[in-house]
């Protein structure tokens, strides 16, 4: 029997419940392991388990779990080959570690959780399953192998081998590992849709293998692989002014392969990259990750791979040494074509010339449709705007572009026809950033509308928030942002993706709450982070850009831009719960904090770029870039003690305080309450990073907000303050403010970017900065995190941690009728919105089983705070405040 009474019991105890009489199933779902579903190729020692509750009852939750982990799916509730049985444990975490016996290679294990409800009742989840990888290098059977070392050589390398099996299979795991990108075929049958595989690591530091379930591919009898390599960032051809030509790890690109086969019988055979793989070359004439691609249709070798294919032509591979010694499994949300979108219009300019609207600007490629004479030659030139005569614009992208001659053209791919009929090209190996696409041609040919259709391609990352109010500009700017998150995000953070596609650190922590409120980014920042790892030097020194050739060391890497090593574990932590990637940034944190320490006189640093492409005024270097020594020592110091390092503990926050004192001393007038010059960024940093003295905190953020009137309500910072000026006002007391600043439609303002067409965020606040105007940035993108944080009021308590507890001090903004935002915490869906009705303003949050909120509502002159048609607290000096339990509860404010 589904037992009701336990709701009942519940929902007594605090008036503002909705009554529910749900019968109680505290089901554990979204089984994940290292925040995949059912993965393949884990190689982790101690993976991570994770589920959430699916109980929408009134004060669900979860009082223990069980979890078995087993070889055997069906039996492993009845305890048959189990090779961990936790047993039940008092507890209500949904995240663990395997804490079991070693895992063996290549082995498949299911498991499953209960979960007792605080009713008792015990409810089992669903069967998932995990699938170790390599685990360790000698694994590895196949050779590293290549056809040449030319790094010049243009043609991207086709490879292939064919072998016998007589036997019947049972399943078969493709594991391939690339420097430079790759796609695998086997007989004739592309393998998985993931795009760019595998992710940019530093290569000659850490290379990523991915693991392929192609039992379907594989057949009994003749088989065929086909590998077809791209350069991707491994063998950067294009020049430009951050060297990745001279990369040192720079080389022809090249991979190593193992097919395991199971057969029926029980008994494994592994096919693997070696001396008898044959190569020859392929259509794609050329392919810069950075660039474009070019393809020669009359080049192609139909079926180069398949079984029957005869390769008599081609040539014997060479044997190359591993790039590295680190070969990892690629364990994250790959990148894949994720929209398809129509143009949205075509104009034709004459008989050889189109020009195409995407009607967005996207990160991604084309696919193009058409017919012609063999030797055609066909140009596609991507760019994110238009010149003046209507025709597509390279000026404000191609800027840091130094090609040495005129073969390899920006965003520029380049198609030349076999003759055969219609024919379809879409680069492989290559991405760019663009709304329009100029289709040219030496010979005439005849497109339509829907001869190119354009892919926005990311890292393919599940959705976990969303927001909709009653104003369209605050939803397209929230639009806008999640685009330009996404267009700059491939396996890492990047600051555009046409101009650069660098990993901007800067960029990055600044947008990672955005992220991380918008979208399931842990195993992104994961992976980021050990690429930070790669490229720390001896001295604790990080470069600005990560991953990199080189550059950087030098150069915009001080704490302003490169406290991404602290800020982004601290940001997952608080998001996920997951201390994980803290543990393993510790020492990096601490290195780098102390290569401030060097740098820095008296406790304060100059070392930084300070507040990027300001509207105007420019806050002193010196004070941002204190600011984040001060936030990497706070962080350091707080890490510290979670990982219960006393010693470090008390001497990083002893750090802290000085540097904290340093900064007031010089900076703050404790008389007028104000920060050097009081412009937006000096003012609203020290108050969104906790510098400011406790006294001083409401006369610092009356300063501030009696500067932003005097701005008339519109933004005066670059990148730094961007991230703190609209919090600064929403948490100290002036929400309606920042609201009126977020809601501007003139320059300068989000809305302005919109009113003039934007789909995603620019580098610029001006349309028509003649300098640093890439029409796809995130580094402006803070606002995303802002109308979750200060609008929907939710922000993860660091306390309790991954939204076990809930904050929750929703902003009603004058100006604004409704808002909403839900986000799917780690422990379930949390809703928050409110609406102004005739009544006053209904507040309606829903908060996820197993977790609580901290509800604040600060209340205006002669506010009640009403529920079930009672008052439940009358105005009062701190507002209204209540402690929730999992469920869904309506206010009315009045
Ligand atoms: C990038 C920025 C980056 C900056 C550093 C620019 O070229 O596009 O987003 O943070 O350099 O100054």
């Amino acid at each position: 029997m589904k037992p009701t009474s336990a709701r009942i019991i519940l929902c007594a105890f605090c008036a503002s419940f909705i009554l529910t009489l749900t019968p109680c199933f505290s089901k554990p779902v979204e089984l994940r392991c290292e925040y995949l579903v059912n993965p393949l190729g884990i190689d982790a020692a101690r993976p991570r388990f994770s589920w959430r509750l699916d109980d929408p009852a009134q004060g669900a939750g979860q009082v223990a779990y069980q979890i078995w982990v087993g070889s055997d799916s069906s039996g492993l509730l009845q305890g048959r080959a189990l090779v961990w049985n936790s047993l039940k444990v008092v507890s209500n975490t949904t995240l663990l570690t395997y804490a079991g016996p070693a895992l063996q290679a290549f082995s498949k294990y299911y498991w499953a959780i209960a979960s007792w409800g605080i009713d008792g009742q015990r409810t089992v989840s669903a069967v998932a399953n995990f699938e170790t990888g390599m685990q360790k290098a000698s694994n590895w059977k196949g050779a590293w192998i290549s056809d040449t070392r030319d790094v010049n050589l243009k043609p991207a390398p086709y490879f292939r081998k064919t072998f016998d099996t007589n036997k019947s299979i049972r399943s078969a795991r493709a594991y391939i590992a690339v420097a430079g990108l790759y796609e695998l075929s086997i007989n004739g049958q592309a393998i998985g849709n993931h795009r760019l595989d595998p992710m940019y690591t530093r290569f000659d530091r850490r290379t990523m293998y991915v693991t392929h379930d192609v039992t379907k591919q594989a057949q009994k009898g003749k088989n065929a692989i086909g590998v077809l390599l791209g350069n991707g960032w491994y063998n950067h051809q294009s020049t430009a002014v951050w060297f990745f030509h001279e990369a040192p790890w720079r080389n022809r690109p090249t991979f190593c392969l193992d097919l395991r086969i199971t057969y029926s019988d029980g008994s494994v055979e592994t096919i693997s990259s070696g001396k008898d793989w044959k190569t020859a070359l392929s259509p794609i004439i050329f392919n810069s990750i950075y660039t474009a691609e070019h393809y020669d249709a009359r080049l192609e070798q139909p079926n180069w791979n398949q079984p029957n294919f005869d390769d008599a032509k081609w040539k014997t591979v060479i044997l190359r040494p591993a790039p590295s010694t680190n070969l990892v499994a690629q364990v994250m949300h790959p990148i894949r074509d994720v929209e398809e979108i129509k143009a949205k219009s075509m104009r034709k300019i004459n008989d050889t010339t189109y020009l195409y609207d995407l009607g967005r600007n996207i990160s991604g490629v084309v696919s193009l449709r058409v017919s012609g004479a063999a030797g055609t030659r066909i140009r596609l030139r991507h760019t994110e705007r238009l010149n003046a005569e209507g025709r597509s614009d390279m000026s404000n992208i191609d800027v840091h572009y130094r090609p040495t001659d005129n073969t390899d053209p920006f965003q520029t791919d380049i198609f030349i026809l076999s003759g055969r009929g219609e024919e379809r090209f879409m680069p492989r190996f290559n991405y760019k950033g663009f709304q329009y696409v100029e289709v040219s041609s030496n010979q005439a040919i005849t497109l339509s509308e829907n001869s190119l259709k354009g892919y926005f391609m990311h890292s393919d990352l599940p959705v976990l928030g969303k927001v909709q109010s009653s104003s369209s500009t605050l939803d397209k700017i929230w639009f806008a942002t999640n685009n330009s998150y996404l267009s700059n995000l491939f396996g890492y953070p990047t600051d555009c993706p046409q101009r650069e596609k660098n990993g901007w650190t800067g960029d990055a922590h600044i947008a990672s709450e955005t992220g991380l409120y918008n979208f399931d980014g842990i195993t992104v920042y994961e992976k980021w982070l050990a690429d930070h790892r790669d490229e720390q030097q001896p001295n604790g020194v990080l470069p600005s850009i990560v991953p990199t050739s080189g550059w950087g060391y030098e150069w915009g890497n001080g704490p302003d831009w490169t406290s991404t090593i602290a800020i982004i574990p601290w940001n997952v932590y608080l998001f996920y719960g997951d201390s994980k990637l803290l543990e393993d940034c510790y020492d990096n944190i601490k290195r780098y904090v102390d290569a401030i320490s060097d740098r820095s006189q008296g406790h304060l640093t100059t070392w930084g770029l300070g507040d990027w492409v300001p509207v105007k005024s420019k806050a002193p270097v010196e004070l941002t870039s204190s600011i984040y020594y001060y936030v990497d020592a706070t962080i350091l110091a707080k890490t510290a003690q979670l990982l219960n390092k006393k010693a470090n503990y008390t001497t990083y926050s002893a750090l802290a305080t000085k540097i904290k004192d340093a900064i007031n001393a010089k900076y703050l007038n404790r008389e007028t309450g104000v920060y050097g010059n009081g412009t937006q960024t000096e003012m609203s940093a020290p108050l969104h990073w906790g510098v400011v003295p406790a006294e001083l905190q409401t006369k610092v953020a009356a300063n501030l907000a009696q500067r932003v009137k005097a701005d008339g309500a519109h933004l005066d910072v670059g990148l730094l303050g961007t991230k703190t000026i609209l919090n600064a006002l929403s948490d100290n007391g002036y929400a309606d403010l920042a609201y009126q600043i977020a809601a501007q439609e003139d320059f300068p303002s989000w809305g302005w970017w919109i009113k003039n067409g934007a789909t995603t965020l620019y580098e610029n606040w001006p349309i028509d900065a003649q300098s640093d105007i890439s029409m796809n940035h995130i580094m402006f993108g803070e606002i995303g995190a802002w109308y979750y944080k200060a609008l929907g009021g939710i922000k993860p308590d660091p306390a309790v941690p991954g939204f076990k507890n809930i904050l929750l001090n929703p902003h009603f903004v004058k100006g604004l009728d409704r808002f909403q935002a839900s986000f799917k915490t780690p422990q379930g869906e949390l809703v928050s919105s409110w609406e102004r009705t005739a009544q006053g303003v209904s507040y309606k949050v829903v908060v996820p089983p197993n977790s609580s909120a901290s509800l604040s509502l600060e209340l205006g002159p002669g506010q009640k705070v009403w529920s079930g048609g009672q008052v439940l607290v009358s105005e009062g000096k701190n507002g209204f405040v209540q402690n929730l339990r999992a469920g869904s509860y309506v206010y009315l404010i009045k």
